[in-house]
């Protein structure tokens, strides 16, 4: 499930090898990060001034709108966290674009934002708790099908970030599916229809006008039955306490990894300081696409 890159495996890479092993279901490793990080003051100051100044879960750039959220417009950190995170946006996706020519062809960039609190105990809700696992469901807005790729970056210069995974999606599905009640909301085609369409290009039109969250409320028959696995891992403490198919993965200061987290499992179980870059890639763009949780969902319906 862990494939690590160092500089020289990662010179070496064929073009389709790692967006391959990514639709296999695989957490891409990299060590060192091989994306040009900020300047260590930077990220220092970041590091120092985010955890009291954060108003959300997180501090995040909207590419749409061009704007930071989580953090007041007269934060002194405001500028250097929309400095930080568009140029790290960008040279992600650069990034993404040449070790994976066919799977990020058509990358959209979404969010990039910066976690500056410790996982461990945050108490957060269940559903929206890092710690407890589980499989992402609608990346800010419906994907409809498309794969949600993210790309994490551990910026604090001592301590691992610790994740834990019980497995990719075709697993869980076939074994807890059914327990979730998945199959009583699988329709023939997990598409949009006419209405759904409209939701979209209207919601998509709130946010350019300066609303960056209104994405957020759009959805698909295929995000919500996502949504509802989601949620069930979230909810249910026999699935959070199964030793089953439970793995854990260190993440040393300054190594990058990138999961595609509509198909993996996964918590953040302690660590502090991390870049997190969300892409959105197409199904259609996928090489393996009969592995991707809408064929899956499609073919069981
Ligand atoms: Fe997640």
């Amino acid at each position: 499930m862990l494939e690590v890159y160092d500089t020289e495996r990662l010179a070496a890479a064929a073009p389709d090898e790692i967006g391959d092993a990514l639709e296999r279901g695989n957490i891409i490793k990299f060590v060192p990060c091989p994306i040009e990080l900020a300047a260590d003051e930077a990220l220092e100051k970041l590091r120092t001034e985010l955890p009291r100044q954060l108003k959300r879960k997180n501090v995040s750039y909207h590419p749409e709108a061009d704007r930071v959220t989580g953090l007041d417009d007269d934060s002194p950190v405001a500028d250097l966290a929309h400095e930080v995170l568009s140029t790290h946006r960008d040279r992600v996706t650069e990034f993404l674009r040449k070790v994976m020519p066919t799977l990020a062809s058509n990358i959209r960039a979404g969010t990039s934002s910066f976690r500056p609190l410790e996982e461990q105990g945050r108490n957060l809700k269940p559903h929206a708790s890092n710690e407890l696992v589980h499989i992402d469901a609608g990346a800010y807005g419906a994907t409809n099908g498309d794969r949600i790729l993210r790309f994490f970056v551990n910026v604090n210069p001592a301590v691992d970030r610790v994740w834990a995974s019980k497995g990719d999606f075709p697993t869980l599905f076939e074994v807890y599916g059914r327990e979730a009640g998945l199959y009583d909301h699988l329709t023939p085609t997990l598409e949009r229809g006419l209405t759904g369409k409209f939701r979209t290009s209207f919601l998509n039109g709130l946010a350019k006008v300066g609303l960056p969250l209104a994405t957020v409320l759009d959805s698909s028959p295929y995000d919500r039955v996502m949504r509802r696995f989601h949620n069930y891992m979230k909810d249910t403490p026999a699935f959070q306490q199964s030793p089953e198919g439970h793995q854990e993965f260190r993440f040393e200061p300054f190594s990058a990894w990138m999961v595609f987290t509509d198909m993996v499992s996964h918590a953040s179980l302690s660590g502090q300081h991390a870049l997190i870059y969300t892409g959105i890639i197409r199904l259609e763009d996928c090489r393996l696409p009969e592995l991707a949780p809408f064929n899956i969902l499609r073919a069981a319906a």
